[in-house]
């Protein structure tokens, strides 16, 4: 059985602020059930639900570069994985997990850094891996620090690594001066290692010294190979194409099944729909929307408002939609330009936009069943969990083709529009609009397809296994 130790900066329950979440709190017990035995590294941040915990590690010594810090690490099972969380008040008792009020937090570089150092600490006191499997770039010092410091240490022999890439558009860049803080030496200071435009850069670090790197969808494996997607590292992954691969996210279909979603207000399946109109009339009072003419279709919005979403180009065609006979509930938080771009669609037409600021899971569940179509046009988008729940719950994604987006969603389970521009947007709208309104057939044949759709881990995590065994030999 391979001893497989993962590191990342979110898993679900314990912290969440989009999908690498969902995948860490999903894929780790797929993997589980493929015969592998896990753990899964991360933070003890401020507020973590912590039922079942028991600490399982004293006083483990963090050398962050110049400072000295202990962490005590908590275990808590969650489906057949242990999930080991770090407990290290200096850097994670404090509001935010990446920071709050709108900004990172200062030293965000010494609290992945400590995270890091935790997770080799783990690897040799509590659980000896055979891979240890990092993700993104908070876990990316990981094979920087095992091949810099403890490449000739026994403990550590033959253990092989993995980075996955979740978003490249997220490299931990700082400025050169926290190589010290960091613990590095200068040399390491090269255009060919850890320098990228005249500072510090932790994913490149990690792409150079990773073992293999995976990222969450197969278009998306390529796009980054590109001057277009690759954000100034696409030269260094065409350097390492050879051991560069894209492996597809799976959905938790616990959590997201509208025959068994606790959140919803009626269950309904494939074979039977009809629920799906009584969670639309909970949707609709929800966000205040009237109840008039409940066949008005509704087009949900689910996602962090960052520019990656595609929000720029429903700020360049509102003048068009809010002529159109739609509905729009939107739920997200992030940048304030995105979310007054919504807040004042709501306030000009508020029988048309609803929107909700903030976080709220609950809220979610309820759109992705009381929506008729889901809009997710990404600028980018290495895989995308929305659009595959969003097929689940008969709801049609409405999609610009690119990285997950592309690999997940066909014209027999929604619409795809390329390129990106607000016209192909508004395209795809009325395509929908169109199908919707005129043939209810060829739209209930639509949403029947998506929702017989598998995109449980099982094969993501078999591809996963492989990668693993072909490592380890
Ligand atoms: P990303 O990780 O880039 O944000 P994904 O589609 O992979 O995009 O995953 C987003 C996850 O975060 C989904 O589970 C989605 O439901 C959830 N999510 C995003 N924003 C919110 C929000 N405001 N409230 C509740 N859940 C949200
Ligand atoms: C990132 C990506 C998203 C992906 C998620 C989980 O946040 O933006 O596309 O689904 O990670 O891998």
């Amino acid at each position: 059985m391979s001893r497989i130790l993962m590191v990342a900066s979110e898993a679900t329950p314990f912290a969440k602020t989009g999908g690498l979440a969902d995948v860490m709190g999903s894929l780790p017990p797929a993997l589980a059930g493929q015969g592998m035995d896990v753990a899964v590294v991360l933070p003890k941040y401020r507020g973590a639900p912590m039922e079942g915990a028991r600490k399982v590690l004293d006083h483990l010594l963090l050398a962050v570069g110049p400072g000295r810090y202990t962490a005590d690490i908590y275990q808590v099972e969650r489906n057949g994985v242990r999930y080991l969380l770090v407990d290290c008040a200096p850097f994670f008792d404090r509001d935010g997990i990446y920071g709050y009020d709108g900004g990172d937090h200062h030293d965000n570089y010494s609290r992945f850094a400590a995270l890091c150092h935790a997770a080799l600490g783990i690897a040799r006191h509590l659980f000896r891996p055979d891979v240890l499997h990092c993700h993104d770039w908070q876990a990316a010092l990981t094979p920087v620090y095992l091949k810099q410091f403890f490449s000739n240490d026994p403990n550590f022999l033959g253990v092989k690594t993995v980075l996955t890439i979740h978003n490249l558009g997220y490299q931990g860049r700082f400025s050169k001066d926290k190589l010290w803080w960091l613990g590095l030496p200068e040399w390491l200071f090269r255009p060919d290692l850890l320098e990228f435009h005249g500072g510090i850069n932790l994913l490149k670090a990690s792409i150079v010294y990773s073992d293999y790197i995976t990222t969450v969808s197969p278009t998306y494996a390529h796009e980054i190979q590109t001057p277009e997607q690759g954000f100034g590292l696409d030269g260094l992954l065409r350097a390492r194409s050879g051991f560069l691969k894209g492996i597809l996210n799976g959905v938790d279909y616990e959590q997201w099944n509208p025959e068994t979603d606790g959140h919803i207000a009626a269950h309904y399946s494939a074979a039977e729909l009809s629920g799906k109109r009584e969670c639309k009339l909970d949707l609709l009072r929800e966000f205040s929307l009237p109840l008039e003419r409940p066949e008005t279709p509704v087009i949900g919005i689910v996602s962090r408002m960052a520019a990656q979403k595609g929000f720029d180009l429903i700020a360049a065609v509102a003048y068009e939609l809010i002529h159109w006979d739609i509905r729009m509930v939107v739920l997200g938080a992030g940048d304030p330009q995105y979310e007054n771009l919504f807040r004042t669609l709501a306030d000009a037409q508020p029988d048309k936009f609803a929107v909700r600021i903030g976080y709220d899971d609950r809220l979610a569940h309820k759109i992705e069943a009381g929506a008729d179509m889901f809009l997710m046009p990404s600028h980018y988008e290495p895989c995308g969990l929305n659009q595959m729940y969003s097929l689940r719950y008969g709801t049609a994604p409405i999609v610009h083709a690119t990285g997950g987006l592309d690999d997940t969603i066909d014209f027999s389970t929604g619409f795809k529009f390329r390129p990106y521009s607000g016209d192909a947007m508004l395209g795809a709208l009325r395509e929908a609009l169109t199908v919707y309104w005129v043939d209810k057939a060829h739209w209930e044949a639509m949403m029947r397809e998506g929702m017989r759709r598998d995109y449980s881990w099982r094969a993501s995590a078999a591809a996963y296994v492989h990668l693993y065994r072909s490592l380890v030999g």
